[in-house]
């Protein structure tokens, strides 16, 4: 074992290296930005709220980081073309890609129309590639690029009135294994991190409702929702060298909600 190594690698958290975080602005995507910016890479705070992206990026800058916030939007090619580059042209480069920008609009299947059920693959599954393939030559000339894509466990395991949201998180958990296949020569891993219930706005419809809330927590092990703080630990490490040898893997992180019957 090569212990200096190792030691050497957790002290360099991610100093010299540029992230990039879509869905930014609030959420896990904002608290994922700003713990790879405590860690010590650069960071691009990305979201349809140009202001809140902004105002995040701010955040992290007072704390000592260095980031931008730039508007745009995933569902739009020419924007996510002008983002990444903006980003790597301010920021000198891109090394890890946090494909984070999601909907889940609640309809049942009899009203799930082509117009809904467009925009949630829009956003959450074809968003991820435009993101991917503008960013492949900066992640390429990076030394070990890192792609992280937000899938869900509703990925696999259904949920009534979200089949749209399943459809594209298990979608996209197979896209993902496919840029690790295409991309490992490149030396560029892709993983998926599929959270459980975690508090933010998206899940309103959940934590608006005490004993929704309280039924849910009920069936998970660890006895809570996920915080955004949670979730941004485990990308941290996937964004990292110490996950150097993981690529093709989609990552849990719900408490045990998944785990037990
Ligand atoms: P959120 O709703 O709090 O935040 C999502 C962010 O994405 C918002 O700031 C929104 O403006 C942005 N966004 C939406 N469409 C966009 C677009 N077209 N272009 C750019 N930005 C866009 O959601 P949350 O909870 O932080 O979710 C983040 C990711 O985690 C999503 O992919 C979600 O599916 C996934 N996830 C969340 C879970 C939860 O319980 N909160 C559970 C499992 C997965």
């Amino acid at each position: 074992m090569d212990t200096a190594k190792i030691w050497q690698d957790v002290c360099m958290g991610l100093n010299g290296r540029i992230a990039l975080v879509t869905g930014a602005a609030r959420g896990i995507g904002r608290a994922t930005g700003m713990r790879l910016a405590a860690d010590g890479a650069s960071v691009a705070f990305v979201d349809l709220d140009g202001e809140s992206a902004v105002a995040a990026a701010a955040e992290a800058t007072g704390a000592g980081a260095t980031a931008i916030g730039i508007q745009g939007d995933v569902t739009d090619t020419s924007s996510v073309e002008s983002f990444v580059n903006q980003a790597a042209e301010l920021l000198g480069g891109l090394s890890i890609l946090v494909n984070n920008a999601g909907i889940a609009p609640s309809v049942d299947v009899p009203h799930l129309d082509d117009e809904t059920w467009q925009q949630v693959i829009d956003t959450n599954l074809t968003g991820a590639h435009r993101c991917v393939r503008a960013a492949l030559p900066h992640l390429t000339a990076a030394d070990g690029g890192r792609i992280i894509n937000f899938t869900s466990i509703q990925g696999r395991a259904g949920s009534p009135l979200l089949a749209a949201y399943c459809a594209s998180k298990g979608g996209l958990a197979a896209y993902t294994r496919a840029l690790a296949a295409e991309f490992a020569p490149s030396g560029i891993t892709a993983n998926c991190v599929a959270p459980g219930f975690t508090r933010t706005d998206l899940i309103q419809q959940v934590t608006a409702l005490p004993p929704v809330e309280k039924a849910l927590v009920d069936r998970i092990p660890l006895g809570r929702l996920g915080s955004p703080e949670d979730i941004a630990g485990l990308v941290a490490w996937l964004a990292g060298e110490e996950s150097a040898w993981v690529t093709g893997s989609e990552f849990t992180i719900d408490g045990g909600h998944t785990a037990v019957r």
